[in-house]
């Protein structure tokens, strides 16, 4: 593992593809469909990451929407970014908010909340397409029990990179080619939206350091110095042998590909997990349950009680 490898490739130190991930589909919450590459029983998580859910693209017929009702969490951060549709969201210390197409919500759960993820009242009474994905970031040991943050942050807000050789990157988290996300991390973290034109090449650094991955969710392209072809749904695991990801998009194909690509310093703790909790222990992971079932995570007011 090394920052500073002799001789860079003519893709700019573009790291090796060390294996492709399908993903599965499963249901969520209220039984909203989604596709996950991990946690699987093949990947459980790539350190920090412990969680990638693309839910939908779907679209509902009047009074059909699902969502994920009631529920807790606590030791990591959920992002939630939105591409389509309209999603409300609740928590038991009175937050609310909404997301629009291109916003991102960056919640950092922290010791715990008990919160809603729903689609939006217009979509639950007329229908619509819903399409996002969440991606779970763990917390690392000093920082689990820390207070609920929100970053709220409307796609406006949100840089977007056009390379003039036809690809475009938004930046969510981190920074690349010159411009930095208005989000902070609680460790270091790359989070990009990548739509690479048929026939063109994007390469973006990602330091040797971080584990990366790109999910692809859209048309087909090829990672890394030796284009390894992957498709829609596919995750693709980068090695630490370079500082950068290269994604091209063959220039026959009928259309952009769209991926994700994300990248984190790896926390090196141990993960404990169940449900919602992620804990560095089986106590720990004892004392959540023990925490929301006695409502010390709250209730979000007008519901049932939680729990039981
Ligand atoms: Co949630």
């Amino acid at each position: 593992m090394s920052t500073t490898a002799g001789p860079r490739a003519t893709t700019g130190g573009a790291r090796t593809v060390t294996r492709l991930v399908p993903s599965t589909r499963s249901r969520e919450g209220g039984g909203f469909i989604v596709r996950r590459p991990f946690p699987t029983p093949v990947l459980d998580h790539l350190d920090p990451f412990l969680l990638l859910d693309e839910m939908g693209p779907v679209d509902y017929a009047a009074g059909e929407a699902k969502g994920a009702p009631d529920h807790p969490h606590r030791g990591f951060e959920t992002v939630t970014y939105l591409l389509e549709g309209e999603m409300e969201h609740r928590d038991s210390a009175g937050h609310a908010g909404r997301l629009r197409p291109g916003d991102v919500q960056w919640m950092t759960a922290g010791a715990g909340v008990v919160h809603s993820e729903m689609p939006s009242s217009a979509i639950l009474e007329r229908g619509g397409r819903v399409h996002g994905f969440q991606l779970w970031v763990n917390l690392p040991r000093h920082e689990k029990m820390t207070a609920p943050r929100y970053q709220d942050t409307p796609s406006e807000r949100i840089p977007v990179v056009d390379t003039g050789e036809g690809a475009r990157v938004k930046i969510v988290a981190g920074h690349a080619m010159g411009a930095r996300a208005v989000i902070d991390t609680r460790t270091p973290i790359v989070y990009l939206h990548a739509t690479v034109l048929p026939g063109a090449r994007l390469t973006v650094p990602v330091p040797a350091t971080y584990n990366a991955f790109a999910f692809v969710f859209g048309g087909e392209g090829t990672f890394g110095p030796v284009d390894q072809p992957a498709r829609d749904g596919h995750m693709v695991v980068f090695a630490h042998d370079g500082d950068a990801v290269s994604l091209a998009t063959p220039a026959g194909a009928g259309q952009p590909l769209e991926a994700l690509i994300v990248g984190g310093e790896p926390l090196r703790e141990p993960v404990v997990r169940y449900g919602p909790f992620v804990m560095n222990s089986e106590q720990e992971l004892v004392q959540a349950f023990e925490d929301y079932r006695s409502g010390r995570m709250g209730r979000i007011a007008g519901s049932a009680l939680a729990g039981d």
